[in-house]
């Protein structure tokens, strides 16, 4: 929303179009916009909305195609609202995409990212009220709703924030909204629940306050029209924020930094619940109950992201360029915390916390899709080094399990995004559990950094493409930090601390030579790239990295493809083993070799031609192989950061070759925040 800055309506397409081909990473398939139609200083208002199937370009084609929209008209005030849409409710089309809208006459319009559970109670009873619905959306029903509050409003004066408020009062689920109304020209209001949502602020001038402080209210029936009388409409200036004397300011809404990053690095992170209003120019946030964390006032931080960032450079893909930064993201994780020389790691987000943490009676790590993986490739040298039970669980199923959950646990929450909306339930069945909670999160102010206790930032540095590569390797890092720093009182374990530290040293050297790898990894690729099916077999240490491997193959070369505990060989997946199939054993020289190589023998025995990723050391596997990938040594428990580069790769120039639009994978989404 720009406020006393003219923009042309051509400038205003162009800022809400490039906000969301900045998110297009995060997977869509649909995209609208609404904008005032006419100025809305003119009596006549009217918001126009453009809805399209398919990708942000085609939306911005359609929007040049529209006659009525005079691209040179100029406004002083404008707010404008834009949306990529995931299908959860109904397929892509337009018109299931958003902004969904209250009536033909557009007077209210919003954006939603989340889930509505009880849309279906709330549309049965718009309809009895004789509201026409035209989507299969569950978005539509708060369209509906806001105007039904509208049109039974008890007051004249009652504000656009009250009316949301008593909106999200009736919505069950998980909602980021934003909305617009005619009857409201030129006013924003936006709200969350669940889903992430953050204010971009930017003004030449010197703004009111750092922090805005909350107002609280009660919104019952009777008080309603006294607090839109006084509160609501003549907010104090300690109660909002604007630029200085009135002057120019646009503010921004989003779910996601880089929507924004271009316009303002200066962002005020949303809580559950907090309704944000702008009118006039200024921001305001008030809310009905106390919030979780009870902070009585929203600060404005300053982002360290930078638009180049979340540029591609010289690469074809996100994707390839996020494999190529893992020396630099790798060393960036480790950065300011381990200690070479002293051989010590410092977790300052942990440090206040590691008495209770090493008291506690085992540690359980939650997470979805990679970051799961990341669990489960570091399991075994958390156990080694804390000497605690360490249980690697789903989100998903973790809670379908209802497991049991104690106060002396302490549970770690790995995500990317730190938005995962099965990961934040589990964060929140720990926490009500009274368990302590720790995120592994690679976005400063997500959901998860915000509700655990205390936290680790992997600083991977935004991660664009959809399948995860570096956050993986920067989660994998943390993790094995953690443990460093859990042990290290530990006489027994100093010498493995030791040679573990050396081996982190010297990973970002390791990992260039293995990205050195690219062009024999693409040749594999051109073998394999019209193939069904891929399985990806390995044991120990290295189980994760087929796990992911087998993953990244499945989400962008929609191959069929699996990640086999090489122990379970015999009891099943032996089956598929034929002169055909092609097969990827991932055989380290670690205390799993003997071990790999039985089931190697037993792959070979079938007729197999098992393509072998092994130390570049290893001559006895490499006489088996049908090809190898020889990768350098480290110490056994940092392997897997090593042996899952190459299936990145793999799985990268797979998806190439078979055509696929690698960053944008068909119906997968980077940030699932819906359960
Ligand atoms: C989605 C993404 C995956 C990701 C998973 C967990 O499924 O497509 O790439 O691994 O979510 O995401 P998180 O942000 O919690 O790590």
């Amino acid at each position: 929303m720009n406020y006393r800055v003219p923009r042309t309506r051509k400038e205003i397409f162009e800022t809400l179009i490039k906000g969301l081909q900045r998110l297009e990473y995060r997977g869509y398939d649909s995209a609208g916009v609404a904008i005032d139609g006419n100025n809305h200083e003119v009596k006549e208002r009217h918001i126009q909305l453009v809805k399209k199937r398919g990708k942000v370009k085609a939306l911005d084609e359609e929007l040049y195609k529209q006659d009525s929209m005079d691209l040179k008209v100029e406004f002083e005030t404008h707010f404008g609202i834009a949306h990529t849409r995931w299908a959860t409710h109904g397929v892509p089309s337009a018109v299931n995409s958003h902004p969904q809208r209250s009536d033909k006459g557009n007077e209210f319009v919003v954006i939603h990212n989340g889930i509505i559970t009880n849309y279906k109670d709330l549309r049965k009873f718009l309809e009895s009220k004789g509201y026409e619905f035209e989507s299969e959306t569950d978005t539509e029903t708060i369209a509906k709703l806001i105007k039904y509050v509208f049109d039974n409003r008890e007051t004249e004066d009652i504000t656009f924030s009250t009316l949301v408020e008593r909106v999200i009062q009736q919505l069950e689920g998980a909602f980021a909204l934003v909305f617009k109304s005619i009857h409201y020209p030129g006013e924003a209001v936006a709200t969350r629940r669940g889903s992430p949502l953050l204010i971009g602020v930017r003004s030449k001038y010197k703004l009111s306050t750092e922090q805005i402080p909350i107002l609280y209210r009660t919104c019952t029936l009777e008080n309603v029209k006294n607090i839109c009388k006084t509160r609501m409409k003549r907010l104090d200036s300690s109660a909002c924020l604007h630029a200085v004397g009135d002057k120019a300011v646009e503010f921004f809404f989003a779910s996601d930094a880089s929507a924004i990053i271009e316009h303002t690095n200066r962002v005020i992170f949303l809580e559950d619940d907090d309704i944000a209003a702008v009118a006039d120019g200024k921001l305001s946030i008030h809310r009905v109950k106390r919030s979780a964390s009870d902070d009585p006032s929203r600060a404005i931080q300053t982002l360290q992201m930078e638009l180049q960032q979340i540029m591609k450079g010289n690469f074809s893909a996100f994707m390839q360029k996020e494999i190529f930064e893992q020396p630099e993201s790798v060393f960036n994780t480790m950065r300011g915390r381990v200690n070479f020389e002293t051989n010590t790691v410092l977790l300052g987000g942990l440090k206040d916390h590691l008495k209770e943490i090493r008291r506690c009676r085992r540690l359980i790590v939650i997470g979805c899709g990679t970051s799961y993986h990341a669990a489960v490739a570091t399991r075994q040298v958390l156990e080694e080094l804390t000497e605690l039970p360490v249980m690697v669980e789903l989100a998903s199923d973790f809670l379908d399990r209802n497991t049991p959950v104690f106060r002396d646990d302490v549970c770690f929450f790995i995500s990317q995004s730190g938005e995962t909306a099965d990961t934040l339930l589990a964060l929140r069945y720990c926490k009500d559990r009274r368990a302590l909670t720790v995120g592994v999160t690679n976005t400063v102010g997500s959901s998860i950094s915000r509700e655990t206790d205390c936290g680790v930032h992997i600083n991977a540095g935004p991660e664009i493409g959809v399948a995860s590569t570096k956050a993986y390797t920067s989660q994998f890092i943390s993790l094995v930090m953690f443990g460093l720093m859990m042990s290290e009182d530990r006489i027994s374990l100093q010498n493995r601390r030791q040679e573990i530290i050396r081996g982190l040293r010297s990973l970002p050297e390791l990992i260039k030579e293995v990205l050195s790898l690219d062009e024999k990894i693409h040749d594999l690729a051109l073998e394999l790239y019209t193939q069904r099916s891929l399985l990806v077999m390995g044991r120990g240490y290295n189980y994760a990295t087929c796990l992911e491997g087998a993953l990244k193959i499945k989400e962008i070369t929609y191959m069929h493809s699996e990640g086999i505990l090489a122990g379970e060989l015999k009891h099943g997946p032996l089956a598929l083993i034929d002169k055909q199939m092609p097969v990827i054993m991932v055989i380290m020289k670690d205390p799993c070799f003997a071990k790999c190589q039985n089931a190697l023998q037993q792959v070979t025995a079938r007729q197999g031609r098992p393509i072998i990723l092994c130390s570049k050391d290893d001559t006895e596997s490499s006489k088996f192989a049908y090809k190898t990938i020889e990768l350098p040594h480290t110490v056994d428990c940092l392997q897997g950061i090593l042996s899952v580069i190459p299936l990145q790769l793999l799985s990268f120039h797979l998806a190439v070759l078979r055509g696929y639009d690698v960053d944008f994978p068909r119906n997968l989404a980077k940030s699932v925040t819906v359960e």
